[in-house]
């Protein structure tokens, strides 16, 4: 748990802080980043499934019969907050194949500056299930506490909050939203910017790993 924050784990271990200090360099690929991105997504998802409801399933090993640990409850939902969460969506999905996956499109309207929703598709029994929300940059936090509320209101009640890089100020504003999400992120960065960039951040999240501009 982060001292300034008590909804925020940042997951400091050694591979995950390297592999982020690759992927904030300016000259890394856009093909090393996406790689990045794929590996510290699984290490972050790691963490954010760590106290899963586990049970037992009688099998017979070539020794003996015995109750083995499998994970109990429904399939888990993985949503992906466009764009730029289908990059930490392939790394998750390979870790949990079996995992349900939802996408939820919203885009700022630039009068009001409010975030408005383009799509939304989710799993069915999203009360039942452990829901996993994705987005690599957690910043000012309204299109995040946004997505959150629209999967709260689809049913979810059981909410986590995965980012690579999160800004003290979108923290907040999620603490204030949504008190009962916890957040998962790799870092816990400085401030935003004028433009709600994150600092010292890593750029454009969805640019750099689709390669665009
Ligand atoms: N989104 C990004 O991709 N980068 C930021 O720094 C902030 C929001």
């Amino acid at each position: 748990m982060s001292e300034e924050f008590n909804n925020l784990t940042v997951v400091k271990h050694p591979l995950v802080q390297h592999k982020l200090s690759f992927m904030r360099k300016a000259d890394t690929s856009t093909g090393g980043f996406r790689r990045l991105l794929r590996e510290i997504s699984q290490l972050l998802a790691y963490e954010a499934t760590r106290n899963l409801d586990m049970t037992t399933m009688r099998i017979d090993t070539p020794m003996e019969p015995m109750d083995a640990p499998v994970l109990d409850g429904k399939k888990l939902a993985l949503i992906s907050i466009l764009r730029a969460g289908n990059g930490l969506l392939d790394g998750v999905l390979e870790l949990i194949p079996a995992a349900r996956v939802g996408f939820v499109g919203l885009y700022r309207d630039e009068e009001t500056l409010q975030p408005v929703q383009y799509y939304f598709k989710v799993p069915d029994e999203m009360q039942n299930r452990l829901v996993i929300a994705l987005d690599p940059m957690l910043a000012t936090g309204n299109s995040s506490a946004a997505a959150v509320q629209l999967l709260k209101d689809a049913g979810a009640t059981n909410i986590r909050f995965m980012c690579l890089l999160a800004a003290p100020e979108g923290v907040k504003r999620m603490q204030e939203a949504h008190p009962d999400v916890p957040i998962i992120t790799a870092s816990l960065d400085s401030h935003l910017n004028e433009k709600g960039y994150i600092v010292p951040g890593l750029g454009d999240a969805g640019d750099r790993m689709f390669g665009t501009k």
